[in-house]
């Protein structure tokens, strides 16, 4: 029989509930639970609560972790750089959503705590840390750069505006991986589905007017699992910070499947 509890080690236990930042006025305080794991103490996961004092810090829910790294827990471990939606490091999950953490005001998660947890579906480094090898991986697998095959020309390759033009509402992608961590088929399988975040990016460059290997990406992606997981969940659209829609990227994808048949 399928058994579907969780392993004992990944069970997640009572955490510490740290003290309230002394002097601070109790009106401003803004609770946060987070995910605790560390690989090194051996013991199961845990959700820390903490205490942010909204009004010595920035409105985002990054600011808040910054805070409380600075002031209560340096031990707590999270990604973040920018600041301002580019890089894509914060990609957490937030009050049960994926998104980022330096984009995400922590005054628009409902009132109560702050609850935060890493990307769903992915190894934990530490912390709100994912590991992400695999998901780079499938990106580096449909090999997004260009591909020509004509003589290079002497300058640049050439495209036009209206060309241009359609690779909006693709180039844009940060790989946050907030897209595919929630999209149930990857869940599953993570291992021999692309997800929508890589296979945004190959409808990119079957798109690119100057890329001269359609077919050859194409082919790439003819299989029953790397591209035909994906079942019009939409929970990619949903997810995505950058308000991107992989789902309709994979749908041109099959449909250029289709077209190349007849
Ligand atoms: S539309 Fe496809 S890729 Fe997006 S969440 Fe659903 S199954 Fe996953
Ligand atoms: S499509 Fe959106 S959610 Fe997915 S990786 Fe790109 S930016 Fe992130
Ligand atoms: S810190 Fe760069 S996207 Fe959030």
């Amino acid at each position: 029989m399928v058994e579907f509890a969780l392993p004992k080690n990944s069970r997640i236990s009572g955490g510490k509930t740290w003290p309230k930042p002394a002097g601070a006025d109790e009106s401003k305080l803004r609770e946060y639970n987070i995910y605790r794991w560390n690989p090194d103490d051996g013991k199961n996961p845990a959700i820390d609560t903490y205490y942010v004092n909204t009004a010595d810090c920035g409105p985002m829910v990054l600011d808040g972790l910054i805070w409380i790294k600075n002031n209560i827990d340096p031990s707590l471990t999270f990604r973040g750089f920018c600041r301002e939606g580019v890089c894509c490091s914060c990609a957490m999950n937030i009050d049960g959503q994926n998104t980022l953490a330096c984009t995400k005001d922590m005054h628009d998660v409902d009132a109560g705590a702050v609850k935060i947890n890493p990307l769903p579906h992915q190894p934990v480094v530490k912390d709100l840390v994912p590991d992400l090898t695999n998901f780079y991986a499938q990106y580096a697998s449909i090999e997004p750069w260009l591909h020509t095959s004509s003589p290079t020309p002497q300058k640049e390759w050439r495209q036009s505006p209206e060309d241009r033009a359609k690779l909006d509402g693709l180039y844009e992608c940060i790989l946050c991986a907030c897209c595919s961590t929630s999209c149930p088929s990857y869940w599953w399988n993570s291992e021999r589905f692309l997800g929508p975040a890589a296979l945004l990016a190959a409808d990119r460059w079957v798109k690119d007017s100057r890329d001269e290997a359609t077919g050859e990406r194409l082919d790439n992606l003819e299989d029953p699992f790397r591209l035909y997981r994906c079942h019009t969940i939409m929970n990619c659209a949903k997810a995505c910070p950058k308000g991107l829609n992989p789902s309709e990227a994979i749908a041109d994808l099959k449909l250029k499947m289709v077209e190349r048949q007849v």
